[in-house]
């Protein structure tokens, strides 16, 4: 492996999830692949698990690490080619990032979707820049479209908790208070198909998912009625697709809460945090046991440090 930004970068999911469960049992024995190795990771956007998870997978494989916040600890740095850069921003993308290849073995990037032009945001022009530029293997840590390493940890998580070979597992749009990004969805139905899940996805009309993450995934828009027999709920909240970045409904009769929970079949709640409680899904719920979404943010160690691995090994 050579870069890390989508499911199609794994060429095998079965030999993955074998190696993420493989350090998950034995962190350190890989320990001398990463010696004398560098990786920086840059955030464009917040983060709590992203930076700590993967920051502890590479140290795990024994590399050093190095942590840039973009906008706080740097420059700012321009991403558009042609601009006259006479405002705030004193260094472009286009010098930054070779400059930071020529410092490291490995680059990890998070930046978010900026919702001003849906093509824009659907060119992945950061994370691509990074590619291009870099010289070195690049990781994405969520981008403008997927949250790769997030969906990894919860196949991981799924492989970990069901109880039939192929369990049905449910997407559920659910309400918030600002417009968040398709990332998160669009990466889990694109690793949820790659698995062969019975997945199912539900959300008010107007919030479909791109085309090209769907595939012939149906959208099942009455929340109900999609809970039925699940073994398996994802909440997540995500802004328009087709009225791009847009909030179109705070419908709280989306909220996951025990009703709904008790249609499933004992069903395990999952949901990739933060999580705004009593909205996205209630306390009661989120507190009871069926909830896994520790679990789930601790496999991002794991799922972090099995792609790391795969990159190490392959250069
Ligand atoms: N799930 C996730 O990516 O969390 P952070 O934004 O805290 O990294």
């Amino acid at each position: 492996m050579r870069h890390f930004t989508s499911v199609n970068d794994v060429t095998d999911l079965k030999t993955a999830l074998e190696q993420a469960f493989e350090v998950k049992k034995n962190p350190f024995a890989y320990s001398h692949l990463g010696k004398n190795k560098t990786m920086v990771l840059i955030f464009f956007n917040s983060s709590l698990r992203t930076r700590l998870s993967t920051q502890k997978a590479a140290m795990n494989l024994g590399m050093n690490t190095m942590v840039l916040n973009v906008n706080e600890d740097g420059w700012k740095l321009e991403s558009e080619l042609g601009v006259v850069m006479d405002g705030d921003k004193p260094e472009h993308l286009r010098e930054a990032i070779p400059v930071i290849g020529e410092y490291c073995d490995i680059i990890g990037v998070r930046s978010f979707a900026r919702f001003e032009n849906k093509e824009h945001d659907y060119s992945e022009n950061i994370l691509n820049q990074f590619i291009e530029y870099a010289g070195v293997p690049v990781v994405s840590m969520e981008a403008a479209t997927r949250h790769p390493l997030q969906s990894f940890a919860d196949l991981m998580t799924i492989e970990e908790f069901k109880t039939k070979p192929r369990p049905k597992v449910v997407l559920t749009w659910a309400p918030h208070p600002r417009a968040l990004p398709q990332a998160v969805p669009n990466s889990f139905v694109e690793w949820m198909r790659k698995a062969d899940y019975d997945l199912v996805v539900t959300h008010p009309e107007g919030y479909e998912l791109a085309p090209e993450f769907m595939g012939d995934i149906k959208v099942e828009y009455d929340q109900d009625k999609a809970f039925e027999g699940a073994d398996f709920i994802y909440a997540k909240n995500w802004a328009s697709y087709t009225d791009y970045g847009k909030i179109l409904s705070k419908d709280m009769r989306w909220t996951v809460d025990s009703r709904k929970m008790s249609m499933t079949n004992n069903a395990r709640f999952m949901h990739c945090l933060p999580v705004r409680r009593n909205m996205i899904v209630t306390d009661e719920v989120i507190d009871s046991p069926a909830s896994i979404v520790i679990q789930e943010a601790a496999n991002r160690e794991w799922s972090a440090q099995a792609v790391l691995k795969m990159i190490l090994e392959s250069m």
